[in-house]
């Protein structure tokens, strides 16, 4: 029975990665895999896939569009050439993952934490500063909207904490 089930499994697991294999390599001939071009801050080893992601959450955390960040193509400049350092907020954004960065591994990683802390892993990220604008605020941010179905927030924390 158990050796079955094994069997079973097993059988699963080459189904799964020949299936894999298969859309790999029609995806290859689909299209090229995506090469970068110009990386100086990020690891050597990041792939596309990891720097698209970051770019994402830069547009986040920033509330920016790529062009806010990089500069379009000489001969289309309906098209974004990612690779260029032609818009100067680029450089910046490095010198900011440079920052932030540091500010996790020298500072924020030899914080101690107790049992009872429920917030164990906290790390500096764009957001922390940005939230959502290009450059941070210099006031306290607004506070964020009641939940759906209730009234606004009580303004003093409530009687016995
Ligand atoms: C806050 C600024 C900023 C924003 C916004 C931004 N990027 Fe970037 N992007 C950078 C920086 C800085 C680099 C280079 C990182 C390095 O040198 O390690 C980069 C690199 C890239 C690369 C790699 C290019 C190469 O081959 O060298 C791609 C692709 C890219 N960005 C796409 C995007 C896309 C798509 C968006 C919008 C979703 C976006 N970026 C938004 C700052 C930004
Ligand atoms: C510790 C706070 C802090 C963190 C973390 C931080 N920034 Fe910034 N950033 C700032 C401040 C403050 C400015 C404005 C500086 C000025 O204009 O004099 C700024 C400016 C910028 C600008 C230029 C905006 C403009 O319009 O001139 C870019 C682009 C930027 N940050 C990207 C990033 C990215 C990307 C990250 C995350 C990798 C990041 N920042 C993390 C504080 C921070």
């Amino acid at each position: 029975m158990l050796a079955q089930h094994r069997k079973k499994l097993n059988f699963l697991l080459v189904i799964t990665i020949a299936g894999a294999l298969i859309t790999q390599s029609f995806n290859v001939q689909q299209q090229p895999v995506k090469k970068l071009k110009n990386i100086k801050v990020f690891p050597a080893t990041a792939t596309y896939q990891e720097v698209d992601h970051a770019m994402d959450q830069f547009k986040v955390d920033l509330g920016v569009k790529c062009n806010y960040c990089h500069a379009p193509e000489k001969d289309n400049p309906r098209k974004m050439d990612m690779p260029s350092d032609d818009n100067p907020k680029k450089d910046i954004a490095r010198e900011m993952i440079r920052m932030t960065d540091e500010m996790n591994k020298k500072y924020i990683s030899s914080i101690k934490h107790t049992e009872s802390d429920t917030a164990k892993i906290q790390v500096v990220t764009c957001n922390t500063c940005h939230r959502g604008a290009p450059k941070p605020f210099g006031k306290p941010l607004p506070p964020p909207p009641p939940p759906p179905g209730q009234g606004p927030r009580p303004v003093a924390p409530p009687p016995g904490r």
